[in-house]
């Protein structure tokens, strides 16, 4: 249907995976389809939103409407997410690699000695959503995280709203039974910061995207917490 509920609001979605380059050639990765993330900036700008997406490497078209900043890594998306603020609602859809190799990617590709890989030390990568949770001026009204977990879905999206300070996490099982990742459909819980949870059935992830337009428009709103 055609209820803009996000008419004039400003919207920020990351989405798709970070890539950390080892050399030209490799790198260090999460699967990510980019899927959910980039159907949340197509129902974001469909509610009427203007909306930016930050999006890593992915295979999907560009959503229609929609500004789109491409990135490769976890640097770099944080720094044209902060380009993009301000928003009224920033939605961190992007499974960002954790780590990246301490040594920054030379122009050449390492070569192979035959005496095996020489140890590659990691770094951790910014926290994109803690970042912009923990803003202390302009962060955005309403700022969702997601959790992809294989277990204890909902124990650990408790203990990420807090760590992170977000308002809201969605969260998803992605265990291999599921069929999620890099799938069509989305079974999610929506994870409040007192704890609440709200439990959907599963649905095509387009459909999960219009139905946290309604239910960030509620929240933006006060009408739930
Ligand atoms: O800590 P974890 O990766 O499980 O948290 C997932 C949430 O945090 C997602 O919303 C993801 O987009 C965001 N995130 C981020 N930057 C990172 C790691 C995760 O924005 N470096």
């Amino acid at each position: 249907s055609g209820e803009q509920v996000l008419a004039g609001r400003r919207v920020l979605v990351t989405s798709g995976p970070t890539h950390e380059p080892i050399d030209p050639v490799r790198y260090i990765a999460n699967r990510s389809s980019g899927r959910q993330g980039h159907a949340i900036a197509a129902a974001a700008a469909r509610a009427g939103a203007a909306v930016t997406l930050v999006s890593g490497p992915v295979g999907i078209p560009d959503p229609p409407g929609v500004g789109v900043v491409r990135v490769e890594s976890a640097r770099e998306m944080l720094a044209a997410v902060e380009a993009a603020l301000p928003a009224d609602i920033a939605v961190f859809a992007a499974a960002v690699a954790d780590w990246r190799p301490e040594r920054e990617a030379g122009a050449k590709k390492i070569k192979k000695d035959g005496a095996g890989p020489a140890p590659m030390p990691l770094v951790e990568n910014p926290d994109i959503l803690a970042t912009v949770a923990r803003m202390p001026t302009g962060r955005p009204p309403l700022v969702v995280g997601f959790a992809a977990e294989t277990e204890a879905v909902l124990d650990h999206a408790r203990a990420k709203i807090a760590r992170k300070g977000c308002d809201l996490i969605v969260a998803n099982d992605v265990s291999a039974e599921g069929g999620v990742m890099g799938g069509i459909d989305n079974a999610v819980h929506l994870i409040g910061r007192d704890g609440s949870v709200e439990s959907w059935p599963r649905l095509g992830k387009n459909e999960v995207a219009r139905r946290l337009m309604a239910h960030f428009a509620g929240m933006l709103a006060g009408r739930y917490r």
